[in-house]
């Protein structure tokens, strides 16, 4: 299970889901929906630039849940809850979150994965803001995402 907000869908997500797939048959992702945070994309735009981007992966599956992790986790089978840590600074808020969730579900394992070097310093959140302020993120995101969040920054612009 790499559960998470996608929003939007980075490089380093997609280079996170091809590590998990060298260690697991099989890796769902899951989008947390009624999350505190304001989302720039709804959650059935960011499951369909899952798709769009993740179609071709057969042993990945694609879902939203909403309540806590663990126990959508456990309904879905799953025994692993994999995270990405990037720098030092992700550590310990996802330290406090792996602990919390073996706290309410003992028989689910968090694994952390690196990504590549050359996205430590990739997040959805710089990503959205330089695309909002002009920036190229095509190296960032891709292709299929690049267009949506264009297009997305331009309609709210507009209105
Ligand atoms: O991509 P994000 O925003 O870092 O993902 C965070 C996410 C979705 C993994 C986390 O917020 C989560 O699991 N939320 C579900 C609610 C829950 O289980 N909270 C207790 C976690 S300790």
């Amino acid at each position: 299970m790499f559960p998470g907000s996608f929003d939007p869908l980075t490089n380093g997500h997609l280079d996170l889901v091809d590590r998990a797939l060298a260690v697991f048959d099989r890796v769902r992702l899951a989008i947390l929906q009624n999350s505190e945070k304001q989302p720039l994309f709804s959650v059935e735009e960011r499951l369909a630039l899952l798709r769009a981007a993740l179609g071709g992966r057969p042993r990945v599956e694609l879902d939203t849940f909403s309540g806590l992790l663990v126990d959508y986790a456990r309904k879905a089978g799953a025994s692993v809850i994999i995270r990405g840590i990037r720098a030092v600074s992700d550590f310990e808020y996802e330290f406090q979150m792996a602990l919390m969730n073996r706290q309410l579900e003992p028989r689910i394992e968090t694994v952390f994965l690196m990504p590549a070097g050359r996205y430590t310093y990739v997040s959805s959140r710089l990503v959205k803001e330089v695309a909002r302020l002009g920036g190229r993120v095509s190296e960032l995101v891709p292709p299929v995402v690049e267009r949506q969040l264009a297009k997305k920054l331009r309609s709210r612009r507009k209105g």
